[in-house]
């Protein structure tokens, strides 16, 4: 009799415990110090690199994570020029080696240039379109977008 009490107790105490804990969970912190709001508010923000259906079709409004100093621009060139110019030629003008074969043919990265939403190239670089090759797994986010700098400052 004197044992269940006991028991109860323990019982009534561990629930508290965790409901304390459930109450406290979005405030306490997390293995990397950073509370759950936090790494949930990080997420978010890495969110600017995720995808998803709220950005809309075109991801307009959606810009580029990284800021578009003349080294990301001259990494995003030497990216293009390693990666890209065998189609789009060296200056993104559709003229590279390999354009005669496609049909249809690499855009004129120039052409297109400022005239569409950062998002809108990082998605064509990640996903393909036609002959265009997907890079989703072939380069990580970062080179995505500092290829997406490289490309719209063609238009300057
Ligand atoms: C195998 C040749 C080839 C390679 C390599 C290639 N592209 Fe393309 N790219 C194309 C073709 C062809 C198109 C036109 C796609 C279409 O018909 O919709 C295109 C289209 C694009 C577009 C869309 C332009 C527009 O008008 O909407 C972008 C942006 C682009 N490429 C960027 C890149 C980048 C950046 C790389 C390097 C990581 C790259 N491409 C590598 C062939 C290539």
């Amino acid at each position: 009799m004197k044992r269940s009490r006991t028991s109860g107790r323990a019982v009534r105490a561990a629930l508290a415990a965790l409901a304390i804990a459930a109450w406290l969970g979005p405030w306490l912190p997390g293995p990397g110090g950073e509370t759950p709001a936090m790494m949930h508010h990080r997420k978010g923000g890495g969110g600017a690199m995720a995808m998803g259906p709220r950005f809309g079709r075109h991801g307009r409004g959606m810009h580029n994570p990284l800021p578009a100093t003349p080294e990301a621009i001259a990494e995003g060139r030497a990216l293009f020029q390693a990666r890209c110019a065998a189609c789009h030629g060296p200056r993104g003008r559709g003229d590279g080696p390999a354009a005669g074969a496609l049909q249809p043919p690499p855009a004129d990265l120039a052409r297109v240039a400022g005239t569409r939403p950062d998002m809108y190239f990082f998605r064509v670089v990640s996903f393909g379109r036609n002959r265009m090759p997907a890079y989703r797994d072939a380069l990580s986010e970062r080179e995505r977008w500092l290829l997406v700098h490289f490309i719209q400052a063609l238009a300057r």
